[in-house]
Formats: structure tokens, C-alpha cells, sequence
């Protein structure tokens, strides 16, 4: 059967406190919405309708990925209301399913079996069963065990705040039915909204099978209202993740403290100490050692690379065997090949870096081809901007660069050269010999060191 998705994401969340409409708020570093969005993809469905509001302009721009229909819902009249503006665009063969912006952990395989259970004659309600209910509209059965409507906390008696079955906003409807039930609701409750599971009632009536799909786990379902939730929801995700890691194999420290954002790909024996942040795209290689406080952004590294603690890398590739930090920075671009060192307090930025070279200490390597077996000493800095335009240096295979050395490009360092400590070099070091530029040193014999007058 064709599938149609709607995915609520006008409300404000006024209970975030926060000038970010809510759907927006960062969990693992993307969007909510983004979350949701994704798994609803998995489905495949004929189309995905998201109904937009607060903060319009922004929340379109956040997800800017074609093959989302953006639905308007100018004023927030409920969640009934929402659903009813994507209805216009949706044929009335197709099963609705509804998603909520703010509850972004739901599985595909449970969204599957809610759809499996909607047919031209039943609706199918996803519930949960909650040590804390507070806040979610409760699920009344009848006598017979079948659900008979919900309830929303706001409007629940005594009795019913007592039930610990929620309803978690999410169901799968015929779209022709659900068209007729939402065109019916009324306001007549405590927060004058037209509610959409109000249609469950409307369902029983005529006679359509409510399904009530239990959900096996409690926090997939957790719905993101406030901070509090935010980062509750984030903590189940990082648990989550950092347990798909340990059972492919990875040592995590402590998975209390690792924090996967993105695509993670890892080889055997992989160790992540505490504090370490992937993000986006990251392959690690077999024995890869990532030490506390790292975060690696797309990145490639090397089978038995170890990174030491405090390194910032973003976008680059690291070859086999390399040596990173601690405290080292790599700005984008860089491709470093096999047994490279990186010490600490260098920043690498949009360069190439042969097998075996070294650049150890206090150095910035900006815009620069760097051969093999290479050593750069310590506080060397490639002057690669000149106020307008950025320009590369080169550095050939076995060349030996002193300590403080200023390379100003676009120069080329010859292979087996030797540059001086201290030198600023501004025109090609030829291959093989020693260049150096420096002001002879001089001793001042009859020079007097001023000092303070007594008193
Ligand atoms: C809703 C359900 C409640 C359920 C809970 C689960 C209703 C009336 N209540 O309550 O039964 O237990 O979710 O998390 O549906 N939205 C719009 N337009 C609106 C109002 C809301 O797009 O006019 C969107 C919000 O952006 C949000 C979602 O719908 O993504 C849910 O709205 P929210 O106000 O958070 O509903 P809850 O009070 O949590
Ligand atoms: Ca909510």
C-alpha cells in the first residue's frame, strides 16, 4: 500500500526556554527533526510531508535535502490541526503515518510494524508503558482490554493519571478515514486544541480496529519538551551508539563519555578513551588508539595510528602507523601517509605529508607538500598567506627544516636540503646543501647593562 508521512514540527516548545524553535535543538549535534526525517526514509515511502510553523524560515533552511514536502501550519491550533493542512496533498489510498518532530529515537522496524498493522479498516496507535507518565496523554481501555480513546494529562481525572500506558503521538491511519475524522474535531478541552488522538474515539465509532502497537522500549518514545528531556534523550542516544561500538568490538573506557555523532566505521581492537567526540564520517583501522579529550570530525585513520589526548582533526586522512598529539590540530584537508608524527602544538592545515616525516613541536604547516622522511623542527611556520592570497610550500623527500624557521611561500625546500635554525627562507634551498639566512652574531665587549638608581 502507498505510504504518505507527516511529520509535526510547528509547535514553539515554549517549555525549552529557547529562541531555537524546538524541532531544531541539537541532539548528537543535528536537528531533531533531522533524526526523524532520516528514519522515516527508511520506510521509503511515496512521500514526506513536514508541517512546519514556528520558526518557519529556519527549519526549512536547517533540512535543506530535496524530497521533503513542507506543509504550513500558519497558526498552532494542536496537533489535530497539523496533521489536517498535509491532508489536502495526500490521496485517500494511502496510509498516514504520523511522526512527531520531537520524538526523535523511534526505529524504523517499529515504525514498519505500525504500518504493517493500518489497513483501509484499522488505525494503528503506538503506546508505551512508563515508569514516569507525567505529561503524555494516558491510554483508556474498555472492559474488554480494546483501546477507547485518550486522554491528555491536562484533562485526566485522578483515576486516569494513574494509568502508566501513554500514547506516544505516533499512528498510521487510512488516509481517506482520517481525512473525515480530523475535519470533525472540536477544541472542548483544557487547552482549547484540536487534538489528534481525539480520532481514536472517532475510529471506535465507526468501527475501525484501533491497534495498539506497544513499544518495546521506553525511550524510544521519549518525547523532547524541555532541556531535561534533551538531554535524557541524548544520553540514550550516546548509550545506544557507543553499544553498537562495543559489540562490533570497540574498548570504550567509559561509554558514559564518548559521544558518536555521526557514521563510525571501526576496524579490531579499536580503544577510545573518555571524552572522545566522532563526528560525521569517521573510519578508524584496525588497533587505531584514540587517548581522552580527542575530537575527530570526517575523518580516516590508519591501522595502529594512536592519537594522543587533546587533538582537534577535522577532515583529514591519516595513514598507518602515525603519531598524533597530544594537542595537535588538523584542519581540513590534510592527507598524511604512513608513520607520519605529529607532535604537540602543531596545526596542519590542507596539506600532504610523506611516510616517516615529523613535524614534533610548536609548528604550523599550512598549504604544503611535505615529502618522505622529512623533519621539521620545532616552531617552524609555512608563511602561507600574504594578506590576499594563499600560497604552498614545498618540502622534498629527506629534507631537514632547523628549529624557528619562517618558509615563505610559495618556496620549495630541495630534497636533502638543511635549512639553518632561525632562518627566513624566501627563495628556493637548493637539494642536498646546507641554506641558511641569519645575521652574524656579534658580541658588544664595552656594552653596560643599565641599571636602577639606589634609593
Ligand atoms: C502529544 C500528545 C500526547 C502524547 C505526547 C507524546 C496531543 C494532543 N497530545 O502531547 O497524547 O502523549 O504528544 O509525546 O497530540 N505540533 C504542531 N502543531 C501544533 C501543535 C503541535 O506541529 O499545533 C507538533 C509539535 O511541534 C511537536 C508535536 O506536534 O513536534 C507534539 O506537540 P506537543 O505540543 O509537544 O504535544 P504534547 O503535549 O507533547
Ligand atoms: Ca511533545
Amino acid at each position: 500500500m502507498s505510504l504518505s508521512v507527516v511529520i509535526l514540527a510547528a509547535g514553539q516548545g515554549k517549555r525549552m526556554v529557547s529562541d531555537l524553535p524546538k524541532v531544531l535543538q541539537p541532539l548528537a549535534g543535528r536537528p531533531l527533526l533531522a533524526h526523524v526525517v532520516d528514519t522515516a526514509r527508511q520506510l521509503r515511502p511515496d512521500a514526506i510531508h513536514v508541517v512546519h510553523g514556528h520558526g518557519g524560515e529556519r527549519v526549512r533552511e536547517a533540512l535543506p535535502d530535496a524530497g521533503i514536502q513542507w506543509v504550513l501550519q500558519a497558526e498552532q491550533l494542536g496537533t489535530g490541526h497539523a496533521v489536517r493542512q498535509a491532508m489536502p496533498a495526500i490521496p485517500d489510498e494511502h496510509i498516514v503515518l504520523v511522526l512527531y518532530g520531537d520524538v526523535p529515537l523511534v526505529r524504523a522496524a517499529t515504525l514498519a510494524s505500525l504500518v504493517d498493522r493500518a489497513g483501509a479498516s484499522s488505525l494503528a496507535l503506538l503506546t508505551a508503558v512508563l515508569p514516569d507518565p507525567a505529561g503524555y496523554g494516558r491510554v483508556i481501555r474498555d472492559t474488554t482490554g480494546r483501546v477507547a480513546r485518550i486522554v491528555e494529562h491536562k484533562d485526566a481525572n485522578h483515576k486516569e493519571l494513574a494509568i502508566a500506558e501513554v500514547n506516544t503521538g505516533l499512528l498510521a491511519a487510512p488516509a481517506s478515514r482520517l481525512r473525515r475524522w480530523l475535519s470533525a474535531l472540536g477544541r472542548d478541552n483544557a487547552q482549547g486544541e484540536y487534538y489528534l488522538p481525539d480520532c481514536i474515539v472517532a475510529a471506535v465509532r465507526d468501527g475501525v480496529a484501533v491497534e495498539a502497537v506497544v513499544a518495546s522500549s521506553a525511550t524510544e518514545v521519549l518525547g523532547v519538551n524541555d532541556k531535561l528531556q534533551l538531554a535524557e534523550v541524548e544520553a540514550a542516544l550516546r548509550r545506544e551508539r557507543a553499544t553498537e561500538l562495543m559489540r562490533a568490538g570497540v574498548t570504550i573506557v567509559d561509554p558514559a563519555r564518548v559521544d558518536i555523532r555521526g557514521e563510525v566505521q571501526c576496524g579490531r581492537d579499536v580503544t577510545l578513551d573518555i571524552n572522545v567526540i566522532l563526528e560525521g564520517k569517521v573510519r578508524l583501522g584496525d588497533g587505531v588508539r584514540i587517548g581522552p579529550n580527542c575530537l575527530l570530525r570526517d575523518c580516516e585513520v590508519g591501522a595502529r595510528t594512536v592519537i594522543n589526548a587533546n587533538c582537534v582533526l577535522e577532515a583529514s586522512a591519516m595513514g598507518a602507523d602515525c603519531v598524533i598529539g597530544p594537542f595537535a590540530r588538523m584542519r581540513p584537508g590534510n592527507r598524511l601517509a604512513d608513520g607520519v608524527h605529529i607532535g604537540n602544538f602543531v596545526e596542519v592545515k590542507n596539506s600532504v605529508i610523506g611516510a616517516g616525516s615529523k613535524a614534533n613541536h610548536l609548528s604550523y604547516v599550512g598549504d604544503t607538500d611535505v615529502g618522505a622522511k622529512v623533519n621539521v623542527g620545532a616552531g617552524t611556520v609555512t608563511c602561507n598567506y600574504d594578506g590576499a592570497k594563499k600560497h604552498r610550500t614545498t618540502i622534498e623527500d629527506g629534507a631537514f627544516i632547523g628549529s624557528g624557521t619562517m618558509l615563505v611561500a610559495p618556496v620549495t625546500v630541495g630534497a636533502d636540503a638543511v635549512i639553518g635554525a632561525g632562518s627566513t627562507i624566501t627563495k628556493p634551498a637548493p637539494a642536498g646543501k646546507l641554506t641558511l639566512e641569519r645575521a652574524r652574531q656579534q658580541t658588544v665587549d664595552n656594552w653596560k647593562r643599565p641599571s636602577k638608581k639606589p634609593g
